[in-house]
């Protein structure tokens, strides 16, 4: 924990201000700490002062008196978090410090937090320059995301979470539509054989090298195991490399952000989540807090969507398949409702066996299937129970903005039955363009914004996740 000092915290401070000055009592009782452009903050663990930052701040400029961190908790990252918390809570435009050109701990500190070198006083500390650095506070912040959880190898470069720079996807699909859908064993070995080329190719689409990037960011859960150990491997490398914090970043968390992308999300908001393992309604109160409004009991819509294609035989990819036949059908099915009633959790799996039934009962009797007509039928009923209780949760909660995220939302008559909705209700509606409902590592980037903001960094013992229950860890 990092808080301004108190009065009783100046022992402490005093003794492992020591460390780095013989003088320092003497300096800090001269500085006088009751000046209101003076101040320190200290660095806590379990209620032991354990590294401080002491500043002062003279109109745009705030300038670093002292850093220091007692010699047991060195090298933990806490005088980096000394130095972003002040840069993330100073009114000042710039920060400027002053480092003996011998002291390279502390140089190395600086140049990891952006600071440039500006002048010299030369032999200032007898045979030592002290070099003067510098940093802008408002720095914009170039994140790298890297998505390869099913069959897209992707690399993108988003600035401040909602502005993209370049972006690479590339996807697999005419390799695995060959065997009617993704084969795992195939999918991980193209992601090795491509990931190096796409990272290649988006550096190439810019200006940045990999010195601007502020962090990298790693889709490490959900998805093919062997898909996403190679993104994640990779952005280890990278991080360790480059010398870049790492970030793990979910998913879901990158098809809700991928809305950033269109318009910043304001809070609160309502989300629907609809992808091939997530069907939810979902109120965001704040960046990364989420209550689970209503969800699956049993299918995920995309998985229905999936097992649709496959009984209408339709060639892969499923879901949009589906869609294209549904086009040019009519919803001439009888299927049933899922759940007819007000509560705003979902249940797909009858309208799946319902449509395999169908399917069935008609070949037995020798009978065609008319293919467009059921798609269409199957389509209209899955999407307007995602209109029904997205109505309900909107009238219930009094909600005035809603977000569709997730590969369903890629959906035309979803799309257009949401807009309906939303319209009608005066409700605020955004949905990512196309590009960015599929899977793309611009989401990413955007989702890992927050995180580095928050310091939510990973280490180098981040392992991939086949599986993990976004919302479970997310509860608000
Ligand atoms: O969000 P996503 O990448 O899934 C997971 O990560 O689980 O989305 C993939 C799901 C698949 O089930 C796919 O069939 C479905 O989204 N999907 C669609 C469409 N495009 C993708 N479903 C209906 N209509 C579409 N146009
Ligand atoms: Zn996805």
């Amino acid at each position: 924990m990092i808080r301004s000092y108190l009065e009783s915290d100046l022992t402490a401070i005093d003794k492992i201000g020591s460390l780095i000055k013989d003088d320092f009592n003497k300096k800090y009782d001269i500085l006088n700490l009751n000046h209101d452009y003076a101040n320190i903050y200290v660095y806590l663990i379990d209620d032991v002062i354990t590294g401080f930052i002491q500043y002062e701040e003279h109109y745009e400029v705030c300038d670093i008196i002292n850093i220091a961190v007692s010699e047991e908790y060195q090298n933990k990252g806490i005088g980096k978090a000394l130095i972003d918390y002040l840069i993330n809570h100073t009114k000042c435009e710039k920060i400027m410090l002053e480092v003996r050109e011998n002291n390279l701990k502390a140089l190395n500190l600086y140049h990891k937090c952006n600071f440039k070198e500006i002048n010299r006083r030369k032999k200032y500390y007898g045979n030592e320059d002290a070099i003067i650095m510098e940093r802008e506070v408002a720095m914009d912040v170039y994140i790298m995301g890297i998505e390869s959880s099913c069959d897209e190898t992707s690399i993108s470069i988003v600035k401040n979470g909602h502005e993209e720079i370049a972006t690479t996807v590339l996807t697999q699909m005419d390799t695995h539509a060959l065997y009617g859908g993704v084969v795992p064993e195939i999918a991980s070995r193209m992601h090795t054989e491509n990931i190096t080329m796409v990272l290649e190719d988006v550096l190439s689409k810019t200006d940045l090298t990999m010195d601007d990037i502020s962090a990298i960011a790693v889709t490490y859960a959900p998805g093919l195991l062997g898909s996403l150990l190679v993104g994640v491997e990779f952005a280890k490398v990278l991080s360790l490399v480059y010398d870049k914090p790492l970030i793990a970043t979910h998913h879901i968390a990158g098809h809700i952000y991928a809305n950033n992308l269109v318009k910043k999300m304001e809070f609160p908001l309502l989300a629907l989540v609809v992808s091939g393992g997530h069907t939810e309604l979902v109120l965001m109160e704040d960046d990364y807090k989420f209550k689970v409004l209503g969800t699956t009991l049993d299918d995920a819509v995309g998985e229905c969507f999936d097992k649709v294609a496959r009984v209408l035989d339709l060639p892969y990819p499923g879901g949009p398949n589906v869609e294209k036949y549904a086009k040019m059908g009519k919803p001439t099915y009888d299927l049933p409702k899922p759940m007819e009633n007000d509560e705003l959790n979902f249940s797909f799996s009858g309208l799946k066996s319902a449509v395999i039934n169908l399917n069935h009962n008609e070949l037995q009797r020798g009978n065609e299937i008319r293919k467009y007509d059921l798609a269409c039928s199957f389509q209209t009923v899955a999407i307007d129970e995602l209109i029904r209780k997205t109505k309900l949760a909107i009238e219930k909660y009094d909600i005035k903005r809603v977000i569709v995220a997730g590969g369903v939302s890629a959906n035309g008559f979803l799309r257009e039955e949401m807009e309906k909705l939303c319209k009608k209700m005066h409700v605020d509606l955004t949905i990512p363009p196309l590009k960015y409902c599929t899977d793309n590592a611009t989401m990413i980037a955007c989702a890992a914004y927050p995180q580095y903001l928050n310091h939510d960094f990973a280490d180098l013992s981040l392992r991939a996740k086949s599986q993990e229950y976004f919302f479970e860890e997310h509860k608000s």
